[in-house]
């Protein structure tokens, strides 16, 4: 990994997790004078590098906004041809996760999804399970709100009292109650909001926004949002004297 390691990065400094907002698939497509899902075959290829990016920087997690709660809302012949291509990427992808010792699982609300999806993605989630190289985490029919209201529902069904209800009680009932939160968020496509992403986990993520739509992104600006994100002090509350 070292002989090869991208200049100018610190490996001590290195996140444990990054999540990326993958935006701008359609307007790349577009540019192109082509149909939106083109755009979001495309984007196949910017997961390869940044799972890669990943792999180089010795990254523990990554998550990945592969689909919204509110994406539902989209035409049906394009969430037909996203879960179409979700389904047959997983297929396609799956030795090759476990050649490189990746273990991939997915959060949202899956009961949403077609059967067939549904079936991949947890045959994908066992056969990847025992990897230990990288935790890719994608997110499917997933919201924010979706699952911070999920957790309050189980703590309620758990019989929970008020007084039981800390911040790390209901981090463990998120999705991700065995993911350190991500310090690092990357969106593309020049948009500068959160969408609906893991509101509870980025209380102190560090934001990183690029207009490289998401087909033109790749390892190169990846090793660049990193190096952005070392540049930053990260305070944390406290004063700058304090952190130095
Ligand atoms: C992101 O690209 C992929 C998904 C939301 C599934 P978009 O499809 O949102 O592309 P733009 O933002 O319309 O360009
Ligand atoms: C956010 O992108 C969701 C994903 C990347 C999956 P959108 O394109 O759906 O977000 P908005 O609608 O522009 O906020
Ligand atoms: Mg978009």
């Amino acid at each position: 990994m070292i002989e090869n390691w991208p200049e100018n990065i610190i490996p001590e400094r290195v996140p444990r997790h990054v999540a990326i907002i993958m935006d701008g698939n359609g307007r790349w497509a577009r540019q192109q004078g082509k149909e939106r899902i083109f755009g979001h075959f495309q984007g196949v290829e910017s997961v390869r590098e940044s799972v890669q990016a990943s792999i180089e920087l010795g990254i523990e997690y990554l998550t990945l906004y592969a689909f919204s709660t509110e994406n539902w809302n989209r035409p049906q012949d394009e969430v037909n041809a996203l879960m179409e291509l979700l389904v047959d990427t997983i297929l396609a992808e799956v030795p090759s996760l476990n050649e490189r010792r990746i273990r991939i699982r997915f959060i949202g609300d899956r009961h949403l999804l077609p059967q067939k999806c549904i079936q991949t993605i947890e045959e994908a989630e066992r056969l990847t399970m025992p990897n230990q190289q990288l935790q890719l985490i994608l997110a499917l029919s997933y919201s924010g709100r979706w699952e911070i209201a999920k957790a309050v529902r189980r703590i309620t069904e758990a019989g929970m009292s008020a007084q039981e209800i800390t911040e790390e009680l209901i981090s463990n009932f998120l999705e991700t109650s065995d993911i350190p939160d991500p310090e690092l968020l990357i969106r593309t496509s020049g948009e500068q909001r959160i969408s609906n992403f893991l509101l509870w986990q980025i209380a102190y993520a560090e934001l990183f926004f690029t207009d490289q739509l998401w087909p033109d992104f790749n390892k190169e600006l990846f090793f660049e949002a990193i190096r952005n994100y070392q540049g930053r002090e990260r305070r944390f509350g406290k004063t700058s004297e304090q952190i130095q």
